[in-house]
């Protein structure tokens, strides 16, 4: 990590280094290659934005060493909720651009907190006659869930805690860090 980041002074510890995330995502792009590997038409990959862009540009690349060969789509949604607490009640703000009837979908996610937003989008794609729809999230808050949702692979449980980086916002910032870390509660206190 570059010394200096203007970052460094609001995180109170790393929890997830940037190595870890590394072999993480190598590690889940060969499962999913794996259970894929004859996929007809390959992989279709559906990026819930923003948080998961950080992790859908690593592992499509990951993905690409293994096979088969993907496909990228881009989802927005806002969930209607208090703050952080989302209700479950999801609305669209980019839909696919393509059909994907028939299709192997794979939705990458950041992160599973409450997994409403996840239970919402699977009912959503698999009413659009894809052939298989899978979740794979990089991170997951076993605490918090208030729904259970079939999410195949997952990167990492971690605590239910205010982190941020690798995707992860506070107030649409941080999104670069390049590890995952718990913030200082006083960088929240303030706003
Ligand atoms: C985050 C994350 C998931 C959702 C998970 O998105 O990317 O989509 O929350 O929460 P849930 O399991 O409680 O539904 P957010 O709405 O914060 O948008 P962002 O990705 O643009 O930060």
């Amino acid at each position: 990590m570059a010394d200096g980041s203007w970052y460094d002074a609001d995180i109170d510890r790393v929890i997830i280094s940037e190595e870890q995330i590394k072999e993480k995502i190598a590690e889940l792009a060969q499962k999913v290659a794996a259970d894929h590997a004859d996929a007809e038409g390959g992989i279709l990959l559906v990026c819930v934005l923003k948080g998961a862009v950080m992790f859908m540009a690593d592992f499509a690349r990951a993905l690409g060493h293994y096979g088969p060969s993907t496909e990228m789509e881009f989802m927005a949604v806002s969930s209607y909720g208090q703050g952080r607490t989302s209700s479950g009640v999801v609305r669209i703000l980019k839909d696919l651009d393509r059909d994907i009837t028939g299709r192997h979908v794979v939705i990458v996610e950041d992160i599973v907190d409450s997994g409403l937003t996840l239970s919402w989008l699977m009912k959503y794609l698999e009413s659009r006659s894809p052939e298989t729809v899978d979740v794979v999230a990089l991170f997951r808050k076993p605490d918090a869930v208030k729904v259970q949702v079939p999410v195949k692979y997952v990167g990492f449980d971690i605590p239910n805690e205010f982190v941020v980086g690798y995707g992860l916002d506070f107030a649409e910032r941080y999104r670069e860090v390049p590890y995952v870390g718990v913030l200082k509660p006083e960088v929240y206190a303030r706003s």
